[in-house]
């Protein structure tokens, strides 16, 4: 959004990347610009270019940023150092030392680490988190848009309030024009550079290729898609028509907990969606749900492993919140704790690379959230650019967090909280 600045073209690098330079600091993005030259200067976002800009443009925003930007820098360096361990718990010392001296954590290691309870072995581990994201990805937060263009939806999935169990629920589908327009709206007026499209499932295809191709006729920007299961062709079809990022969750990586809870539905299906996605080019967000009833601690784990073993450009773990209108309205949320002790986790799965999404999912179970995922391991957060009626009505989970909030303000917040932590707006670059 707003929260970007541009880079310079330093390098090509192998058939696609580009290696940019903010400031000194060198990010990677995925280059199909035939006009891009060395030393252009480019905006980037989501780890592609997405457009060229007129250098005198160019080197007026830089001069604006160029003070504050050293001040961030300076600001998570402060806020993320090296952690000092108030912990007498040598299994934990030794499982994070491994990291700190950069080596792979297994299995075991990351069991261990997610049934921690003692508060002085949490804080060591969110700390620890926060350090590793610092050192090896920076100060640089992903700040994405959504709009949620359609709460119709023909699945079943036993959690979810858009699911066919909830016959209460008022139906919407934007129309084309709608959309582009919002989207329009949101780069022209607030800059964002990357936005999701999301809906229920089971809409024509025919729709969801029109929505990609009529923003991406008008602009260019960072589009990513969250349909659902579109069938390969589909994501093939949505590829072509230039969606280049692909959010799909795969919800948990235990089979058996997959069929209780998608009925009619598989596990293999869902994978072989991201996988395909990955092929042919998209940049893939996954996940799963966190808290699910019947989900135990080393499904979670197994999910952290599948996530990383997806190649995962971005990761999206989020709470479980029951909805009153679903089979699981008597479920209960999971306690908040867990669900940061999985970003951290997560985090030190894949310290060197990862880029961690803040859910708002997680910021509707607890209220600080935002400000904890992103000081334990996370960089990347997601505003809400769905107008507020229809916002409303995409009702995955009850009371979510931002319903209400003008887009206005979610930015103003956003900002703020980025910048009390010292978080820049360089693009997180895409893992080498
Ligand atoms: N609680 C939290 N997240 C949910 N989702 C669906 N239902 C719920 C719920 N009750 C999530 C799923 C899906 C994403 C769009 O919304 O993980 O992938």
């Amino acid at each position: 959004m707003c929260y970007a600045i541009p880079g310079k073209v330093e390098a090509f690098v192998g058939e696609n990347r580009v290696l940019i330079d903010y400031f000194g600091e060198k990010k990677l993005a995925i280059n199909e610009l035939d006009e891009v030259r060395i030393g252009d200067y480019v905006y980037a976002q989501g780890g592609y270019v997405i457009e060229t800009l007129p250098p005198d443009y160019a080197e007026s925003v830089l001069d604006l940023w160029k003070e504050s930007f050293f001040r961030l820098q300076e600001l998570d360096l402060s806020l993320s150092r090296a952690p000092e361990a108030h912990t007498q718990n040598q299994r934990l010392l030794r499982i994070l030392d491994k990291a700190f001296y950069g080596k792979d954590l297994d299995r075991d290691d990351l069991l261990y680490l997610i049934h921690l309870e003692d508060p002085q072995d949490l804080e060591y581990l969110y700390r620890s988190a926060n350090f590793l994201r610092h050192k090896y990805t920076g100060n640089s937060c992903c700040v994405h848009g959504i709009i949620e263009v359609s709460n119709r939806c023909t699945c079943a999935c036993k959690y979810c309030g858009i699911s066919v169990h909830n016959r209460r629920l008022p139906r919407y589908q934007m129309s084309v024009e709608e959309v582009k327009d919002l989207a329009l709206s949101a780069i022209d007026r607030y800059g964002f550079k990357a936005l999701v499209l999301q809906s229920g499932e089971g809409l024509p295809l025919d729709y969801y290729v029109s929505l990609v191709r009529a923003i991406l006729e008008e602009r260019s920007v960072f589009l990513c898609v969250s349909f659902g299961e579109v069938g390969l062709e589909g994501l093939e079809a949505l590829f072509a028509a230039g969606a280049r990022g692909l959010l799909m969750r795969f919800e948990t990586s235990n089979p058996a907990l997959y069929r209780e809870l998608h009925p009619g539905k598989e596990l293999s299906s869902r994978l072989e969606h991201i996988r395909h996605a990955r092929e042919i080019g998209f940049l893939v967000f996954t996940g799963a749900l966190v808290g699910l009833p019947g989900q135990t601690l080393e499904d979670i784990v197994n999910d952290i492993l599948l996530a990383r073993e997806l190649s995962a450009e971005m990761y999206s773990f989020g709470p479980f919140i029951p909805h009153q209108d679903t089979p699981l309205a008597e479920a209960r949320p999971p306690d908040p704790e867990l669900m940061l002790k999985t970003l951290a986790v997560m985090r030190m799965a894949d310290y060197r690379q990862g880029r961690i999404l803040v859910t708002t999912a997680f910021e509707t179970l607890d209220s600080k959230a935002r400000e904890r995922g992103l000081m334990a391991g996370a960089n990347s957060i997601m505003l809400n650019i769905t107008p507020i009626h229809q916002r409303r009505s995409y009702a995955i989970y009850p009371n979510r967090a931002w319903r209400d909030e003008k887009l206005e303000t979610q930015i103003d917040e956003a900002i703020s909280l980025l910048q009390s932590l010292g978080r820049a707006p360089t693009d997180l670059g895409v893992k080498t």
